[in-house]
């Protein structure tokens, strides 16, 4: 990735249950019939029941009753008396902007959409956007540098055309082929600076591997490259977050690759599916460029696993901008960890 964050403590991408703006979401739906409230990829908020309709962006996030994925809103009927939408930051503005939008279409007349967000992270600009979308925007609340934003759908309203917004990028690694991204995704807009500096150390080696792994894999460039890269190799490539994977899926069918690379949409190494059992305890390499904001435990759970996956001699090749906590969880894994150092970034190469 372009830059190492810090770890956020409590919660997967920005969902942080204690933070102030939750707790305004969480104050302002109190009392109302938790049936007609819909959690618009917000995480849970405290004292509001977590079994009811809900949608979730990644798997990582609790499944509870009446979650559905992102994807599913337009099978909603737009009878919603309240719609909650918590920004995530680092997904990008068009994210925020598309929860705003399919908040706006799920929401009955008379309902009310409610949105938290700190002033210097762009409070102005939802604000701006929710006034376009639903065409009424008052600030409920101002608190601890947040504000509690509210509009009311007052009549049927047409889609905006947030909610089919695509992108497309190339890059010289991956010859003809263009992918295809949507808002929610990592690096939606062209080929993370980090993936191409693990593609270009790995083209260096002199490997022929049967079995490969991407483990985070986004919208594909990593799988896509190492098939094109080993025609005779099988790809399992893995992703939790929805719109990624259905990204994902679509740019390894674009690419005629669908018989060799395997998407799979989980939360981690899914060991359990019988499509994927044979990379078990046989995999050659695995190529990551792993979540950076991630803390140990959730790295932990990502990589301890590949312990089990990789064939004795496999190598794990894993980029990152600074190399301690993966490397530490690598080696509380079972690997022997060597690191190459970048201008930006280092690729550890751990062997199993
Ligand atoms: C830094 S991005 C890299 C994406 C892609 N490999 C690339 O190079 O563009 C890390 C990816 O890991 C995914 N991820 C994070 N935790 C995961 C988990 N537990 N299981 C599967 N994927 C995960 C994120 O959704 C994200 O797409």
């Amino acid at each position: 990735m372009a830059k190492q964050r810090r770890a956020r403590p409590g919660g997967v991408d920005g969902l942080n249950e204690a933070d102030p703006g939750v707790l305004l979401l969480a104050d302002a739906v109190k009392g109302t019939d938790r049936s007609k409230v819909l959690l618009v990829c917000s995480g849970d908020l405290p004292g509001v029941d977590r079994h009811g309709p809900r949608l979730v962006l990644d798997a990582r996030e609790t499944r509870h009753a009446g979650a559905e994925p992102y994807a599913s809103w337009p099978t909603m009927t737009a009878s919603f008396e309240v719609a909650v939408v918590w920004p995530r930051a680092h997904l990008g503005k068009d994210f925020t902007q598309q929860c705003i939008a399919v908040a706006s279409q799920v929401l009955g007349i008379g309902g009310r959409l409610l949105c938290a967000v700190k002033k210097q992270k762009g409070a102005d600009s939802i604000a701006d956007f929710m006034g376009e979308v639903l065409g009424n925007v008052r600030v409920l609340e101002r608190t601890k540098g947040y504000r509690l934003l509210m509009s009311e759908k007052q009549d049927a309203i047409d889609e905006h055309e947030v909610l089919a917004r695509r992108y497309s990028f190339g890059d010289e690694r991956l010859g003809d082929v263009e992918l295809q991204s949507a808002p929610g995704a990592f690096s939606r807009k062209g080929l993370d600076s980090g993936t191409r500096c693990l593609i270009d150390h790995v083209a260096q080696l002199d490997l022929s591997p049967a079995r490969v792994v991407d483990l985070g894999a986004g919208v594909g460039p990593l799988a896509i490259w190492a098939a094109r890269r080993w025609p005779s190799a099988q790809v399992v490539a893995v992703e939790s977050n929805s719109v990624s994977a259905s990204m994902l899926r679509e740019n390894v069918k674009r690419a005629g690759l669908h018989g060799r690379v395997f998407p799979m949409e989980h939360d981690g190494l899914p060991s359990t599916v019988a499509a994927v059992r044979p990379f078990v305890g046989t995999t050659d390499v695995t190529l990551t460029n792993p979540p950076t904001h991630a803390d140990a435990k959730a790295l932990d759970r990502l990589l301890g696993p590949l312990a089990s996956w990789h064939r004795k001699g496999g190598t794990t090749y894993a980029v990152v901008n600074r190399p301690e906590m993966v490397a530490a969880a690598l080696r509380r894994a079972g690997a022997q960890v060597q690191s190459k150092a970048y201008e930006r970034f280092c690729v550890l190469e751990a062997k199993w």
